[in-house]
């Protein structure tokens, strides 16, 4: 037993590392080649929090990846296989394909340019999107409305964090394991709010592959990535639509999960979410919310979320840090269960009150 868990922690430790080499360094090439946050002669930006303790920073990075391994090895999960040589291939391209974007990239971010998809739309006549959608989020190119966004999204997210993202995507599975357990899993009906590409839900397949589950967004061509990668499991369906008017019954789920969607929300649509949710969870199901930590979750990591917004086209993520979500949440009928830190994501798991 010892051996067999001794030598899973040999291949995670030696995948993992491969991982964050990999995109560490990939960050560490964007950020030399990468032009400078603020325009020439323009102030640069100066942070209010103390903090920034490059230790401290390590030791969070260190205590994700030690929390994977545990939640792993408390079978809450499998271990991931997502380091595998054929997968080479793929992934030079899409580092190519990021390298070849970032000028575009860095061109929004020195003319404050957020707003490019909208006019683009607009362009083209009537826009059945909200305004406050229709940003270039990270000075992104293509907004969240093209095919190659949605290729090349996953790649930008590990260069962001250093190859930490998927590590963190899986202790928000971790606290969804826990939510449902002792349940047969094909009882479970789930739904993937902001489901992106698919790529939060193909992890929540690979755990429980035969979970019915719904994957919802915004994105027609997110949307359609999800589906592609998502192929393997009959059972799943993608569709596209909008939190704020879920196109699906009242209580017509088990589980709602939702990864880093709050941060792009102005503040009434992140309660309409929250109203929303609600309405499509049966009393006792269980919601998992993991999006970015808030300002005093981890002191030493402040001064690098004050950046955020600064370097990356975050318009609604200062009101964001310091949202009460327990409260709102609270008022929306849940209680909280249980919250963990994962690096710079937070995870809270909530229950809707009544019983099942
Ligand atoms: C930062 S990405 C997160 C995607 C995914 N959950 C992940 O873990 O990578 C935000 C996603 O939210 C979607 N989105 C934004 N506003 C939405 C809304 N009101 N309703 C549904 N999806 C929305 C976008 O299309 C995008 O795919």
């Amino acid at each position: 037993m010892s051996l067999r868990r001794d030598l899973g922690r040999a291949r995670y430790a030696a995948a993992q590392g491969a991982r964050v080499a990999w995109y560490m360094s990939q960050y560490l090439l964007a950020r030399r080649v990468s032009g400078p946050f603020n325009r020439p002669g323009e102030q640069k930006f100066k942070p209010q929090a103390k903090g920034g303790d490059p230790t401290r920073i390590r030791a969070a990075f260190l205590e994700l990846f030690a929390k994977d391994r545990a939640n792993i090895e408390a079978g809450l999960y499998p271990a991931p296989d997502d380091i595998r040589v054929t997968r080479a291939l793929a992934a030079l391209r899409n580092s190519a394909r990021f390298f070849r974007d970032l000028p575009n990239v860095d061109a929004r971010r020195l003319q404050r340019d957020g707003v490019e998809i909208r006019d683009a739309v607009r362009a083209e006549g009537e826009s059945r999107y909200p305004t406050y959608y229709l940003q270039n989020f990270h000075y992104q190119s293509g907004g969240w409305l093209t095919e190659d966004s949605a290729k090349l999204y996953d790649t930008q997210v590990e260069i962001l964090f250093g190859g930490a993202a998927d590590a963190m995507r899986r202790v928000a599975l971790g606290a969804l394991a826990r939510g449902i357990k002792g349940r047969d899993q094909r009882g479970v009906k789930l739904v993937d709010v902001a489901c992106g590409n698919g790529h939060f839900l193909r992890q929540v397949m690979a755990a429980f592959p035969r979970l019915p589950a719904t994957g919802l967004d915004l994105s027609p061509a997110y949307c359609a990535e999800a589906r592609e990668r998502l192929a393997n499991w009959r059972q799943v369906e993608i569709v596209q639509g909008a939190i704020e008017q879920a196109p699906f019954e009242d209580a017509s789920f088990d589980a709602v999960t939702c990864v880093y969607l709050f941060h792009e929300l102005p503040p009434r649509v992140r309660r309409e979410a929250v109203r929303e949710m609600a309405r499509l969870l049966k009393p006792g199901g269980v919601l998992v919310l993991a999006d970015s930590i808030q300002t005093g979750d981890a002191p030493a990591l402040d001064q690098m979320l004050e950046y955020f917004p600064v370097g990356f086209h975050e318009p609604y993520f200062n009101s964001y840090l310091g949202e009460d979500f327990e409260a709102l949440l609270s008022e929306a009928g849940f209680e909280i269960e249980q919250t963990e830190l994962a690096f710079l994501t937070k995870v809270m798991r909530f229950r809707k009150r009544g019983n099942s």
